[in-house]
């Protein structure tokens, strides 16, 4: 692929893979990466038309970009995403272990399917993009950062799986820091509730009420601290809690 069109930017001849970046978070960080100068790769699972308008979005920027599609649950799928990633670029910088799902099941009523499901694509999903991706990055003295959730520190009723995969997470950052160093940079966010268009009111009304800065997050709180991450030079094994003091 040839080079970027623009050469400003800190990040510029940096490459970032973003899980799924099609929409929401994934997309708002995938997008600032790119204001700041990184080409993006755009993994996204099923929602390949917003894929193609995030790169087009990136390309505007002057960056380069490609989307590609896989299932982060299966290892063979997480292997080609940065086999792909190496074929295009020849490079990785920058991992963003963003994709995930949030599924809700009763104490009870939980199955193995929606145990799986939560572990596979919470955590070891994260795990393997981790393994595939360190030798790319430690070539460049690369970061990473997982994407925890304040779920994965209260614990809530209703969300056992999702709770313990975003705990998981959190010791997933510590044991990476410390596998990777000193090539690679390894850290966390746990966001609390961060609203987009199309969630329900009433999620941001109770968290409002909860958080003492009585607002919910919003994308761009989660880009800044992303940003602050990649460019946190001595930081290592963290999890920043981004939630308006709603853990406190
Ligand atoms: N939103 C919040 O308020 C909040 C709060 C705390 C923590 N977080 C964490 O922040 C991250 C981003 O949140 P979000 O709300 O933007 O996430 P999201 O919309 O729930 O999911 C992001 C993307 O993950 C992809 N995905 C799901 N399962 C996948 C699989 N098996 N393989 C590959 N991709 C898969 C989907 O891609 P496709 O659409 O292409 O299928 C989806 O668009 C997540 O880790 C989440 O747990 C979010």
């Amino acid at each position: 692929m040839p080079p970027s069109a623009k050469s400003d930017g800190p990040l510029n001849g940096r490459v970032a893979l973003v899980t799924g970046s099609a929409k929401r978070l994934g997309r708002a960080v995938a997008l600032r990466l790119a204001q700041e100068g990184a080409d993006v790769v755009v993994h996204h699972r099923s929602s390949s038309a917003e894929a193609q308008s995030a790169v087009a979005e990136i390309k505007k920027l002057g960056r380069r970009a490609v989307a590609v599609a896989a299932d982060l649950s299966k290892l063979s799928e997480i292997k080609r995403l940065f086999e792909e990633t190496a074929k295009q670029f020849g490079r990785l910088d920058i991992l963003i272990n963003s994709a995930a799902n949030f599924l809700h099941t009763e104490f009870e009523a939980t199955s193995e399917e929606t145990w799986d499901a939560s572990l596979d694509t919470n955590l070891k999903a994260p795990f393997f993009c981790a393994q595939a991706a360190a030798p790319l990055l430690k070539k460049n003295h690369g970061v990473i950062i997982n994407f925890a959730d304040v779920g994965g520190l209260l614990g809530w009723t209703g969300y056992i799986p999702h709770c313990v995969s975003k705990a998981g997470i959190i010791m997933l950052t510590r044991c990476l820091a410390k596998e990777l160093a000193p090539e690679v940079r390894v850290n966390a966010i746990a966001p609390g509730t961060i609203t987009m268009s199309g969630d329900p009111p009433e999620l941001e009304a109770d968290y409002i009420k909860r958080a003492p800065l009585r607002r919910s997050g919003t994308p761009v709180d989660i880009a800044e601290t992303v940003l602050f991450l990649v460019h946190a030079k001595f930081v290592t094994g963290q999890v920043l809690v981004v939630d308006g003091g709603r853990t406190l």
